[in-house]
């Protein structure tokens, strides 16, 4: 049995986000759509990605592009039809992808079906499938809770006299999860997703989906300002997510993903670390992967760096398999918080940490955030919020496939402007060229699914000075040295127990590659190395046998 067969393949191989609107148009629309997925499912294949999660493609009113759900077992027409998702798959599959779908539990559209019977009356069956609250003795809202997205989070209901609680916008009424025909109905939905041969779902705001049963108030934010934080912030979400009974929820998906063989869970889930890992489960399993998005909020030094993983590594119980994500489509783009020099760095940094990695579609060609001028801005968030740079859509721009019109993303007008600099940066360029970013991606992936002291292997820190950040992976076959110079002046590495001698074997500078490797290591200003080591560290490297 070879390793790759010990192992789960969301534990040794790279997630792949797409952003379907973005990746590519087949029709001239100007949005992608699944066909565009199929066409460039060798490009992915190429890449050596093992998974692609795609966010939402299903019937919505498209309040919030695609996270409002209408229905939850069919496409919407401008992704295409399902015929194109079931071929989708098969092609996929047939190139060893995996596809993961997004789940979105926690709310609907309201104009699902299910909310449209639930606001029809206060006697109608579905009616309790939603949070409903009476007004506050001043008629009022029921509580203080703040939508993510501005504003109170209870919208007033003329029809039934009541308000309904939407965490986000208030056309994505929140289901109520203490339900059990809730929870019923959407167990057939992740059954029909599974029958059709998904192999995992990402399940959108995971840490939201029970609230307390009191509907208390959440105590205010004494650290927050309004000049700078998202009004959410205001107060603190204490009774509003994260509730306990939410890992009861987690353990029955769980349960339906499991009635199956070799599929995924992932949770989407904004919580420190120590809560972050409370969606593994104990005795009973949760999520696989909790996604672990601390990288994105960290500070790009290395001691901040340094200290989110040894703090991520320490909290993580033996069968705890960790995650990385450093991107995705509500974030601002890599390359434009930690700057482009620094890219090539952070594509090292994800592709060699112990964990899976989730890579977002455009970060591997160092895409930056788009400037979308005012009229053209489509995301709610900036809408409702607007200057404060919480907007989402600089970080949705089309996909830039080659120097052509539109980066070749579409031949119609892009639903959101192609990134001005796409001639500069682009697939097509970027594979022609050995010293591109997307070659250095292409390369760690490769040397990852080769490798499996780098895919599964140990996870060793090593002291070093101030601005590096320096670390062993290593198993029974082969040990590996990552340095990564996380500024953009010249370093030196001087391990303090020598971590012995060895070849560089992938460089973000493919000058040094090849080096040999002794005492002291040079780095050029942003460069990363990973170093094959002859002989192997003094401390016994465990062996990839397996969870
Ligand atoms: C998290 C998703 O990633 C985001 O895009 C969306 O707006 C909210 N959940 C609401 O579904």
């Amino acid at each position: 049995m070879s390793w790759q067969d010990r192992w789960e393949w969301w534990q040794r191989g790279v997630i792949y986000q797409i952003y379907p609107r973005s990746f590519q148009d087949s029709n001239g629309d100007g949005c992608g759509d699944l066909r565009g997925i199929i066409k460039r499912l060798d490009y992915l294949a190429w890449l050596g990605v093992e998974a692609v999660w795609i966010s939402p493609f299903y019937p919505s009113p498209m309040k919030d592009f695609g996270y409002d759900i209408s229905d939850y077992k069919d496409v919407h027409p401008l992704f295409g039809k399902m015929a194109d998702f079931d071929e989708l798959l098969a092609e996929a599959h047939r190139r060893n992808l995996k596809v993961i779908l997004d789940l979105v539990p926690n709310h609907t559209s309201d104009q699902h079906p299910w909310f449209l019977e639930s606001a029809s009356s206060t006697s109608n069956p579905k009616r309790n499938w939603y949070i409903w609250s009476d007004p506050a003795p001043d008629g009022g809202p029921p509580n203080n809770w703040i939508s993510e997205f501005a504003g109170s989070a209870w919208e007033w209901h003329e029809g039934t006299q009541q308000y309904y609680y939407h965490a986000f916008l208030k056309e994505q009424p929140d289901l109520n999860w203490r339900h059990p025909e809730v929870r019923a109905a959407f167990y057939q939905t992740m059954r029909f997703w599974l029958d059709k041969g998904v192999d995992g779902f990402r399940v959108d705001v995971m840490w939201h989906m029970i609230k307390d049963e009191h509907l208390r108030n959440n105590p205010h934010n004494p650290d927050y300002d309004p000049e700078r934080d998202s009004p959410y912030h205001e107060v603190i979400p204490v009774y509003s997510a994260d509730q306990p009974e939410v890992h009861n929820v987690v353990r029955e998906m769980r349960l339906v993903v499991d009635e199956y063989k070799n599929r995924l869970l992932i949770g989407e889930i904004y919580l420190p670390i120590e809560k972050l890992v409370t969606y593994y489960g104990n005795e009973e399993s949760e999520a696989h992967l909790p996604f672990n998005f601390q990288l994105i909020g960290a500070p790009w030094d290395a001691d901040h760096i340094r200290s989110v993983v040894d703090t991520y590594e320490a909290s993580l119980r033996q069968h705890d398999w960790p995650n990385w994500v450093l991107g995705n489509h509500d974030k601002p783009r890599l390359a434009s918080r930690i700057g482009r020099e620094q890219a090539g760095v952070a594509a090292m940094l994800l592709l060699t940490l112990r964990g899976t990695p989730t890579l977002y579609y455009g970060d591997e060609i160092g895409m930056v955030d788009g400037n979308i001028p005012q009229e053209q801005v489509k995301d709610p968030r900036e809408l409702n919020c607007p200057g404060r740079g919480l907007g989402r859509d600089p970080a949705r721009t089309p996909m830039q496939w080659d120097n052509g019109p539109s980066a070749h993303f579409t031949e119609g007008v892009p639903w959101l402007p192609v990134n001005s600099d796409y001639r500069e940066h682009n697939v097509g360029d970027q594979q022609r060229d050995e010293h591109s970013l997307l070659m250095l991606y292409h390369r760690l992936i490769e040397l990852r699914r080769r490798e499996s002291a780098l895919a599964v292997g140990t996870y060793e820190p090593l002291e070093s000075s101030a601005n590096l950040l320096a670390y062993l992976r290593h198993d029974h076959k082969a040990s590996f040295l990552v340095v990564l110079n996380l500024t953009n002046e010249p370093q030196s590495f001087k391990p303090r127990s020598r971590p012995g001698t060895g070849q560089v074997v992938i460089s973000t500078h493919r000058e040094s590659e090849l080096q040999e490797v002794k005492d002291r290591i040079d780095l050029r200003p942003n460069e990363g190395i990973v170093v094959r080591l002859a002989s192997p560290p003094e401390r016994p490297a465990s062996s990839a046998e397996g969870p």
